[in-house]
């Protein structure tokens, strides 16, 4: 089978050449997507970009990866499919979505095909008029394949949004009579995200769309706030699912009758998939869940038998870092009994899937900043105590449950870009894939160069710190040292893969980099968490002042007196109160990537349920509370030299905090310098800007910590 396709990549070819690995290298490597694995588990398709810096242009192919083999071949297709299914009349059938279509311009269209058969033949089964995306489908038993996909759609009548066809307005103006009018780097438009449902029924002659796509957030009432799935701008086809049998969809959206800006909470609705109903929220207000359930839901999956639903919740209305509990809902009549499932297991799980013979949940969850799997019983009681059934080396993206009873996993580290492994309750890892043995650009990352420690941190807890080695270090020599304060607050930063924070990237400078998963940090247990809360310039900030004192103390390769630092988001707000206080003193130099320097300013931001919670109120009642972690407030002592990385379209951390920083830095005389990009958001995505930024950056820390002689002075724009 499926001979006619050339091998491209046998998983145990190693390359030999040792050039370090630069960051056009990191930025162009192959970004491969998760492996999507057929019902036999013989076969996965994932797709790969890669890009090309003397045509500035990525390019996208499609391959395939023999489960059993580990070998990968090109699938006969590339870039203009943009989403693969497998589903259809054989175990080889797909079902895809091709992002052309020649009679709608901006729509799409699905085709189906057998990977099995000698020949590629696609059949084109449907024209669809707007750039639909997020397909799930499945086969029914009548035969045809029904399906569901999102796209953006008019909020008067429900129908898709085609931009390329809509009328543009002579005025740009919007005008807005309720907060949360911008979010991330997005203005709110009338237009929201919609789960779209269809039905593609077999005929002779193949399969074909019966009447067009229906909007199944049709219906639900309209309180105070629109429905949107997937939830803005994270949210994804994870947050719907259509049922095995085909007949219905969950999905949810944040609740309708709570302000946006305010809080968190968002409920699952159930819709029969021809939208001839509409959608119930089970776990909304009234329903059988535990009272204490009320903040953002995650993960709807249906069961093999599509009569229950496993999901996951937090309990807190309005905090976003609380961690999510699982539940089971199990369908009736006209709405769900709903059951917790090993609700005291203190993590936080997000993926789910249940087992084969619908008897376990497979989750995905965080511990020592990487993502593990864990097996647990549908019916688990509050106290049953999950364990992890995969290692702390690799930080899991996705997996997929194979009939062996193994899981399929797409995972990545430092190392490794993507890698593919089986793995099973009881049996070890088999790795089917690492970009790290294949890719060029990477031949210079390794397992070896990360490792880990724990130290006493400010308030007495242990604190997990990753560090990162040079090219051939050694530990009899001395070599200056990077510390990494990471964002969030509530987030990890590990053993994991970043395109915009490549840390093996940040050592191959000739520095040693040290990421402590400080106070706040997730997966070292909820009280940990919460920790940070009401306390941002406190206990991390005492717990980087332990690490400095280890580093000095206890690490023998590390020259502290040729230290600097580095943060974006909370991770700059650090930066800037470092800046203010004693530890600012022993860094060299420091660098903020779009942080917050003014806590007066924190109403500009668009999610207020973070920094009320955060702060622990508003900015009216409880001032003190703004001002206390206030870094503007100890300008008087700014001395270090500062980068300022600021992007005009963070709609998170506005420009104006990075601006002011730069002008009293500038008014106090302390060398700084200010990059932003007037297309980027909080982070920076565009290859070229990423290469501007990291080349920058870079130098101005090389430059402080003694390890070249000039600043770059090549594009700086002079008064
Ligand atoms: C990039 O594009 C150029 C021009 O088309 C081509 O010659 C070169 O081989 C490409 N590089 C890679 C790595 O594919
Ligand atoms: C994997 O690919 C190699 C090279 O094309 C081939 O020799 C080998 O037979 C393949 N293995 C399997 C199990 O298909
Ligand atoms: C798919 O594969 C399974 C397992 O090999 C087999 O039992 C089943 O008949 C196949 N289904 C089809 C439609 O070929
Ligand atoms: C995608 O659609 C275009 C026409 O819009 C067609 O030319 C092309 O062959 C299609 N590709 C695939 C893989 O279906
Ligand atoms: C829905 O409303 C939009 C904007 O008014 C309009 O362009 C579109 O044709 C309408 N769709 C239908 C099906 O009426
Ligand atoms: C949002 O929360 C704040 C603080 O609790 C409250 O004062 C304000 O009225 C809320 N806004 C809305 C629209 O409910
Ligand atoms: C579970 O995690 C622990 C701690 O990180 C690790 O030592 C152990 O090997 C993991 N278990 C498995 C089965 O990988
Ligand atoms: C992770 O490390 C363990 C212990 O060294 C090893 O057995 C396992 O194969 C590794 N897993 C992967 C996916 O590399
Ligand atoms: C590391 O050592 C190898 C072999 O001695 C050498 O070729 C390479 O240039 C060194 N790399 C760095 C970054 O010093
Ligand atoms: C250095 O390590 C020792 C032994 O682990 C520990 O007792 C001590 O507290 C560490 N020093 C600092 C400053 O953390
Ligand atoms: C939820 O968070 C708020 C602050 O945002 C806090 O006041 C409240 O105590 C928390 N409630 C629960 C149930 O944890
Ligand atoms: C938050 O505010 C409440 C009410 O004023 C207070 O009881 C609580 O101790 C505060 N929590 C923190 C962490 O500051």
């Amino acid at each position: 089978m499926m001979a006619f396709w050339t091998t491209v990549v046998g998983a145990s070819l190693l390359l030999g050449s040792a050039q370090a690995m630069t960051v056009e290298d990191m930025l162009a490597a192959p970004r491969r997507s998760t492996a999507n694995v057929n019902p036999t588990g013989e076969w996965a398709l994932f797709s790969s970009t890669k890009y090309n810096w003397t045509t500035h242009k990525s390019s996208t192919t499609w391959q395939l990866l023999d489960v059993t083999s580990g070998n990968v071949t090109e699938a006969p297709f590339e870039s203009d499919v943009s989403e693969v299914v497998w589903v259809g009349s054989t175990n080889t059938s797909i079902l895809y979505i091709n992002g052309t279509n020649e009679e709608v311009p901006g729509g799409v269209t699905l085709y189906t095909a057998d990977l099995g058969e000698e020949s590629f033949s696609p059949t084109l089964v449907a024209s669809l008029n707007a750039p639909f995306q997020g397909l799930k489908a499945t086969k029914t038993e009548s035969g045809s394949i029904n399906f569901v996909v999102n796209a953006l759609a008019y909020w008067k009548n429900g129908s898709a949004y085609n931009e390329e066809l809509a009328t543009v307005p002579l005025s740009s103006g919007q005008i807005y009579d309720a907060n949360y009018i911008r979010h991330w780097d997005t203005y709110l438009t009338e237009q929201r995200y919609a789960v779209f449902g269809g039905s593609l029924t077999s005929g002779y002659g193949g399969y074909s769309l019966e009447g067009e796509p229906k909007n199944l957030l049709w219906g639900i009432k309209d309180f105070l706030t629109r429905p949107e799935t997937p939830v803005q701008p994270f949210g994804d086809a994870g947050d719907y699912d259509i049922s095995p049998d085909g007949s219905k969809v969950a999905f949810l959206t944040k609740a309708p009758e709570l302000p946006k800006a305010n809080y968190t909470a968002s409920y699952i609705y159930v819709v029969p998939i021809d939208g001839s109903e509409a959608p119930v929220a089970i776990n909304g207000p009234g329903s059988s869940g535990p009272e204490t359930a009320q903040g953002a839901s995650a993960s709807p999956r249906w069961s093999p038998d599509s009569k229950k639903l496993a999901y996951a919740q937090q309990d807190n209305v309005s905090y976003e870092s609380d961690r999510f509990k699982l539940y089971v809902a199990t369908l009736d009549g006209n709405g769900a009994t709903i059951t917790g499932v090993a609700e005291d297991w203190d993590s936080s799980p997000s993926g789910v899937l249940w087992s084969l013979d619908g008897q376990d949940l497979w989750v995905t969850s965080e511990l020592h900043a990487s993502v593990r799997l864990w097996i647990i019983p549908h019916d688990a009681d509050a106290s049953f105590k999950p364990s992890n059934i995969t290692s702390p080396n690799t930080t899991l993206a996705d997996f997929a449950l194979l009939p062996s009873g193994n899981a399929l996993i797409s995972a990545a580290s430092s190392w490794t870009s993507r890698i593919f492994y089986t793995q099973g309750p009881s049996t070890p890892a088999t790795t089917l894939f690492s970009a790290h043995l294949v890719d060029s650009e990477l031949s210079t990352v390794s397992p070896s160069r990360v490792s880990n420690f724990w130290y006493t941190g400010g308030d007495g807890d242990q604190i997990q710190t990753f560090v990162y080695y040079p090219a051939n270090f050694s530990a009899s020599e001395k070599y200056p040292v990077i510390m990494i304060v990471h964002g969030g607050p509530q987030s990890t930063q590990g053993d994991s893969w970043s395109t915009r924070w490549n840390l093996q990237l940040w050592a191959e400078q000739g520095f040693v980099v040290v990421v402590p998963q400080f106070t706040g940090s997730p997966s070292y247990g909820q009280a940990f968490t919460d920790k940070i809360w009401n306390n941002w310039g406190g206990t991390p900030y005492r717990d980087l002042e332990k690490l400095f004192e280890y580093l000095e103390t206890n690490v023998s390769f590390v020259d502290t007196d040729r230290a600097v630092a580095a943060g974006a988001s909370f991770g700059a707000f650090m930066m800037n109160w470092i800046q203010g206080h004693a530890l600012g003193r022993k860094f060299k130099a420091l660098v903020s990537h779009d942080g917050k320097i003014n806590q007066f300013g924190a109403y500009a931001t668009d999610e207020l349920f973070f920094i009320q919670h955060d702060q622990n109120g508003t900015i009216w009642d409880n001032r003190e509370n703004y001002a206390i972690w206030d870094p503007l407030s100890h300008a008087k002592n700014f001395s270090t030299p500062h980068f300022i990385a600021h992007n005009d379209l963070d709609y998170r951390v506005v420009i104006a905090e990075g601006y002011q920083f730069f002008n009293v830095l500038q008014g106090l005389g302390v060398p700084s310098r200010f990059l932003h990009f007037p297309d980027e958001g909080h982070w920076v995505v565009n290859r070229e800007n990423s290469v501007v930024w990291h080349k920058y950056i870079f130098n101005w820390l090389k430059y402080w910590a003694g390890v070249e002689k000039e600043l770059i002075q090549e594009g700086v724009i002079k008064q």
